[in-house]
């Protein structure tokens, strides 16, 4: 839809969205006109590099050729029905994710939050059904993020976030320990634990990455304790930092490992993936969903993942990431550059990373402030060392005119 097909100014779209729409967000001071692979074009055709990718989400490129054409040609054989037919489009993207990843099962949702919803209840469900009715307690990270319905939410390691404050109480059942600490994750252990359940590195916490001592020491706390490990790859799945999972940089396998976000390829899908043990406590009637599985989603995401696979986007997000990281470290101000693949961040050495990420808007540099101190960047996984180097430059630029 272009402004001219509705016959409205940008600055009408502005009044309508400051009038109707209760805002949550820091919208950029421009319309979303087009956007093609790594840009995104304003309402005048200016053209912004697009280091924020939907966040994590445009992995192939913005409105990708092949995800495309497979949205045009399922919305004209069928756009909805719910999950009573069976369906092509999520019976072979079934089989290409657990095939690709090693895992028996999956079940389609519609977001990430709403995946870790069936991550949490699955763990639940099967803890309680097999070891009573109180064994449903889950330990996650301080700093962790999991989403913002009241599981997932509650499954969040920041009480004084804006994500949490105002909504508490949050649901019983869960203890957060330190990111990295073993120690604390174990002393943290009781009789009612099920589950423990990570992010491999903390996107919205600050670009934190898990260490392969912790993530040892956690399978074997696992393994000790006979609990369930979850993986939360809503951010750092499908190839964004290098490997289709990020657990798979540490030679662990999750029990139950949520996804999103990337795998759409810019529709809205989620999905879990579990062993067949864990997976059975899912009975006819215990979840469900009208969206999930929807197959126009379900078809773009077997075109997002075909082209990540067969164009090794993995490879390159390794490859180009590293280089990236490189160059942001020589940066003024910038304490430390810190990621893995092409989730990346600066943190700096004062509280201006929402200055810096204005200033890179000024210079038509799309990304994302965490916090005070540091700048995220999740750009397409096409990203080329050009683009990283045009990204630097414009950094180097926002950060000296400060
Ligand atoms: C690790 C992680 N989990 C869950 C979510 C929530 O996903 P969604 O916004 O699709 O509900 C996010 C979103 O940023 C995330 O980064």
């Amino acid at each position: 839809m272009q402004l001219k097909d509705v016959g409205l100014t940008f600055e009408d779209v502005k009044k309508y969205t400051e009038k109707y729409m209760i805002e949550t967000y820091e919208r950029f001071p421009f319309l979303a006109a087009k956007a093609e692979g790594m840009y995104l074009y304003d309402q005048d055709g200016n053209a912004y590099l697009d280091f924020y990718g939907g966040i994590a989400v445009n992995s192939a490129g913005s409105c990708n050729k092949k995800v495309v054409d497979a949205v045009i040609d399922q919305v004209q054989d069928v756009m909805h029905v719910f999950n009573y037919p069976y369906s092509i489009p999520q019976a072979v993207l079934a089989k290409l994710v657990c095939e690709t990843i090693g895992m028996d099962k999956i079940f389609f949702q519609s977001s990430g939050t709403e995946s870790n919803e069936a991550m949490i209840k699955l763990a639940r469900k099967y803890g309680t059904d097999n070891f009573g009715e109180n064994k449903y307690h889950i330990i996650t990270a301080k700093n962790s993020f999991h989403g913002r319905t009241y599981g997932a939410m509650s499954a969040t390691g920041q009480p004084d976030n804006a994500c949490q404050l105002g909504f508490k109480p949050m649901l019983p059942g869960f203890s957060y320990a330190e990111f990295n600490n073993v120690d604390d994750f174990a002393a943290k252990v009781t009789d009612d634990t099920i589950a423990i359940m990570l992010e491999p590195i903390q996107g919205e916490g600050g670009v934190n990455v898990a260490t392969q001592e912790f993530m040892d020491g956690i399978q074997q706390l696992c393994k000790d304790k006979g609990l369930l490990l979850l993986m939360d790859e809503i951010q750092t799945g499908w190839y964004r930092t290098g490997k289709a999972m990020g657990y798979m940089h540490y030679g662990i396998k999750p029990d139950i490992v949520s996804m999103a976000k990337a795998i759409g390829g810019g529709m809205p899908i989620g999905a879990i993936c579990a062993t067949e043990k864990v997976a059975s406590a899912f009975t006819p009637g215990s979840h469900g969903t009208t969206y999930g599985g929807n197959p126009v989603a379900c078809a773009a995401a077997i075109a997002e993942l075909k082209e990540l696979i067969d164009r090794n986007l993995g490879d390159n997000a390794a490859e180009v990431g590293a280089y990236f990281m490189e160059k942001l470290a020589t940066l003024p101000h910038v304490k430390e550059s810190r990621g893995r693949g092409l989730l990346v961040a600066i943190e700096l050495d004062e509280d201006r990373a929402v200055d810096v990420k204005h200033n890179a808007l000024d210079r038509n540099l799309l990304t994302t402030a965490i916090g005070a101190k540091i700048v995220r960047m999740v750009p397409p996984l096409i990203a080329t060392k050009e683009d990283c180097d045009k990204a630097v430059e414009i950094l180097k630029a926002s950060i000296e005119a400060l």
